[in-house]
């Protein structure tokens, strides 16, 4: 594999012109509205910044504006469950393999057995996850989780979105079902009520599309801040996480986006994507009107765009 450059002195002479032709795929897409908070989001905001290993940045359109991270999380839970826990006892409650799938399908849980989740970022699999985080109380566990995520992106004050978070706590039955069901399979214990507010905490964790690059910069690091030279993440646990990203990141999307941008990526509904090339740049995104496999349409449209034209695909 040849080594990629961030290149941004280029990219800054292209950026707000391919961002404004990407803000039209907006109009194809929808806001997520089954947290109805979420509905809230202006349909045609599209912003992105870009920060590469030597803190040299580049950003475009509405990258100041505040989004939560919702399924952006479920990486660095994921991380933070295999620090806690280590691979060998993750992966006896997760799997390792893409559904193909919605990201909120319960259907794989009744027809394989096991009956443990596919995968630990479909919510069936965060949700498993969260319950391992380590902590004496839901609290405890959620304060670990911000304070892990205020050091990936530099110290930035990171805080729960409470009315993201009470949200999606009073609508999310489908979620109640998925725990109610891994309970029963014997792959979480516990409350499912007190699991669930770990969950709906992290999704609900505000953020900027440059804490987004911030925190992408860590993973393409491989676990080394590169401006502070600190090691956050064991690299192990950063190449497990960038595999799922390149298989099951962008859901039952994740195919084509490997063929089209080559880039390890994780979205959320609230239109976040964050995306990296390993060993040069961070890359946050944002883009609220979601395609129909849930993936921001203008968001997954530039960051395809990018690629294709900075030749940084690793495939
Ligand atoms: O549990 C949920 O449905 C949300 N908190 C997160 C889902 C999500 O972001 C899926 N991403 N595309």
């Amino acid at each position: 594999m040849t080594h990629k450059e961030a290149r941004l002195e280029e990219v800054r002479q292209f950026l707000p012109q391919w961002l404004e032709e990407s803000r039209k795929e907006a109009a194809s897409g929808e806001v997520a509205s089954y947290i109805p908070e979420l509905s809230k989001a202006s349909h045609t905001a599209l912003g992105i910044h870009l920060l590469d290993i030597n803190g040299d940045s580049a950003s475009a359109g509405d990258c100041g504006m505040s989004f939560t991270l919702q399924s952006i999380s479920k990486v660095f839970t994921l991380i933070l469950a295999l620090m806690d826990n280590g691979e060998e006892a993750v992966f006896e409650r997760v799997g390792m393999e893409p559904t193909g799938d919605n990201f909120n399908s319960m259907l794989k849980l009744e027809l394989v057995r096991p009956g443990i989740p596919f995968n630990p970022l479909i919510n069936a699999g965060a949700i498993t996850i969260s319950s391992m985080i380590k902590g004496a109380t839901p609290q405890e566990k959620s304060a670990r989780i911000l304070d892990f995520f205020r050091r990936l992106s530099g110290g930035s004050p990171l805080e729960v979105n409470e009315a993201v978070y009470r949200s999606e706590f009073e609508t999310g039955n489908l979620n109640r079902s998925i725990a109610y069901f891994l309970v029963e399979n014997g792959v979480l214990n516990g409350s499912v009520e007190e699991v669930l507010s770990i969950y709906f905490r992290h999704c609900s964790i505000e953020v900027t599309c440059r804490d987004l690059a911030r925190m992408a910069l860590i993973l393409a690091g491989d676990g080394t801040d590169p401006l502070s030279g600190e090691n956050l993440i064991p690299r192990r646990y950063v190449q497990i996480a960038k595999t799922f990203m390149i298989t099951c990141g962008m859901y039952n999307a994740s195919g084509e986006f490997a063929i089209k941008a080559g880039l390890p990526a994780k979205s959320g509904v609230s239109g976040g994507i964050l995306t990296f090339v390993p060993g040069a740049l961070g890359i946050g995104v944002v883009g609220p009107a979601l395609n129909a496999k849930g993936n921001s349409s203008a968001g997954v449209h530039l960051i395809q765009r990018l690629s294709q034209r900075m030749d940084w695909s690793l495939f």
